[in-house]
């Protein structure tokens, strides 16, 4: 990802009709305006446009929304081949603030996973850049086993990038722990 610190306590308890998770599928072109909106939410002024997530999409690279028919947007994310097709990179991973820690992050890491492997089977690695100050996401990322391997100071201007990588794109995909 290629920016950023975040908000993350705004995370809040809701209803039993929003703790119900919805299903993953690809993302659409009718969802970008979703999704740039979304984007902005988590990421502020350091937020995707929706032309860039739209060539994401022509791509046709693995992109995953969780959406309940007719409802908002509640999270998205993308996931890029790097050219050595051993490796690859997340580009985001967004979650709305209401429908933070219940497992959303999590699934959708996984759906990218298996995405990855099923068109590029030899992809062994799998790697990001998150904000030093955004604490909740490197909290994240490290319970699902990636490791911080390096630091880029002043990559987001304000703040450093932290580098982090798993090594494991299987147990990424079959949505286990370290
Ligand atoms: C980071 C983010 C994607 C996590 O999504 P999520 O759906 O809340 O994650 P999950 O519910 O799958 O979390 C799994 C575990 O990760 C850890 N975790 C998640 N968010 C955390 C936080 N803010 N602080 C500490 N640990 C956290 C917890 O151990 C959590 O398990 P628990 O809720 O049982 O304690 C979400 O907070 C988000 O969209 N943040 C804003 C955008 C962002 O920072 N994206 C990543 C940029 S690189």
């Amino acid at each position: 990802m290629s920016r950023r610190q975040v908000d993350q306590g705004r995370a809040s308890k809701s209803t039993d009709l929003e703790r119900r998770l919805p299903e993953l599928r690809g993302a659409r072109f009718t969802d970008v305006p979703e999704m740039a909106r979304l984007d902005r939410i988590c990421f502020e002024e350091h937020a995707y446009s929706a032309d860039l997530i739209l060539r994401f999409l022509e791509l046709d690279l693995p992109c995953v929304v969780a959406k309940r028919e007719g409802g908002p947007m509640m999270g998205f994310a993308m996931v890029m081949p790097e050219p050595d097709e051993r490796t690859c990179v997340l580009v985001t991973l967004d979650v709305l603030p209401e429908h933070r820690r219940r497992g959303l992050g999590t699934r959708m890491i996984s759906w990218c996973a298996r995405s990855m492997l099923d068109s590029y089977p030899q992809t062994e690695l799998m790697w990001l850049t998150v904000a030093s100050r955004n604490e909740g996401a490197r909290a994240f990322y490290g319970r699902l086993g990636f490791r911080e391997a390096d630091v880029i100071e002043g990559y987001y201007g304000d703040d450093d990038a932290v580098v982090m990588v798993h090594l494991g794109m299987k147990v990424l995909a079959d949505g286990r722990g370290p």
